[in-house]
């Protein structure tokens, strides 16, 4: 079984002729592949996952039914969430080391499917809303929701993984872009700029303060390098669901006024772009892309609102943020 859709026929037409799509858009505006961007593989059947592992109530049907669930959680599902925090952590780690030019996605998926079933977790991008595999992997100008498939990875790629854990009734969501190789200067820039812009939110957890500092935060420090905001996928309240209404943006809008309390628990997980903000959604209606084909990475925590700010419930070794460079000179 092959989930790629919309095959293209052997023989394909000519850059002015029709798409073989049936969009009525020449092949050239629509299908035609352009040099140097990211192309769609074969995806591999989906994996199974042993019957003694609990699933969430997506896993069977594919169908995520929304719960009532209290935004400040129980002390009890707060310490189930750093065990699978932790977890979650743990899996991104090894599978950011497994990293190099000559793999496919789809043999990154397998190492963080393994990984999962080994530690009696699910992993929980597997049939959520029919995501038909068990992590996100978003190359190049890839934005977020990738689909491993049997494309092979190149020097000088950057590659981000989306782990997201469930065990012991709740998910642990972390993300981290990887370079492949050697990269350009310009990418470990975006790189690192990312991972700055999301520990820049982070610190903005303060309990009393709206959710809006957050998004102030990563925008200002994106905007002192020309970077651009993703505005179309945002952070997420999350806990015995993988996502929950809270909803966190990485820009600043007033409107996005929801107080931090103590119990809370989100995702902060900016996307930031070389050129514009602006997506485009592949044909599979999973993959987003930069409108532009410009490279854009991610980073991502789930974190705790404490008393007195935030706790990370995704870090682990190499997750604290006061060592940053740019908190050296406080
Ligand atoms: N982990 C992603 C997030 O940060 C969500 C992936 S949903 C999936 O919210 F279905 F694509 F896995
Ligand atoms: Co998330
Ligand atoms: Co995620």
């Amino acid at each position: 079984m092959s989930s790629v859709t919309n095959t293209p026929p052997k023989v394909l037409p000519a850059a002015g002729d029709g798409c073989w799509c049936g969009s009525g858009r020449k092949y050239k505006r629509c299908h035609k592949p352009v040099d140097g961007r990211v192309l769609p593989g074969v995806v591999s059947p989906m994996r199974s996952v042993p019957a003694h592992i609990v699933r969430p109530p997506y896993a069977e049907t594919g169908k995520v039914k929304r719960a009532p669930e209290s935004a400040v959680k129980s002390p009890d599902v707060i310490e189930r969430m750093r065990v699978t925090g932790a977890m979650a952590a743990e899996v991104l780690r090894m599978a950011g080391e497994f990293v190099k030019p000559g793999i496919t996605t789809d043999e990154i998926d397998a190492y963080v499917h393994q990984l999962c079933i080994e530690r009696d977790a699910y992993p929980s991008p597997l049939n959520y809303s029919g995501y038909p595999k068990s992590v996100c992997t978003s190359v190049n100008e890839v934005i977020c929701h990738g689909i491993p498939d049997s494309r092979v990875l190149e020097d000088g790629d950057i590659i981000n993984l989306d782990v997201t854990c469930y065990f012991k009734g709740v998910h642990g969501d972390t993300n981290a872009t990887f370079a492949v190789g050697e990269i350009d200067e310009e990418s470990r820039h975006l790189i690192d700029v990312t991972e700055e812009c999301m520990w820049r939110g982070i610190e903005a957890v303060v309990p009393g303060r709206p959710l809006s500092d957050i998004g102030k935060a990563i925008e200002v420090r994106a905007k002192q390098d020309k970077l651009g905001v993703v505005r179309a996928f945002i952070g997420h309240g999350i806990g015995e669901q993988f996502h929950t209404d809270i909803q966190v943006l990485h820009y600043y809008d007033p409107r996005n006024n929801m107080i931090m309390r103590p119990g809370m628990t989100f995702t902060i997980e900016p996307m930031i772009t070389l050129g514009t903000w602006q997506h485009r959604m592949w044909d599979d209606e999973w993959t987003a892309v930069t409108a532009d084909g410009k490279r854009t990475a991610q980073f991502e925590h789930t974190v705790l609102v404490t008393d007195s700010g935030y706790e990370v419930l995704t870090g682990g070794p190499g997750a604290a943020s006061p060592a940053a460079p740019w908190n050296r000179n406080k």
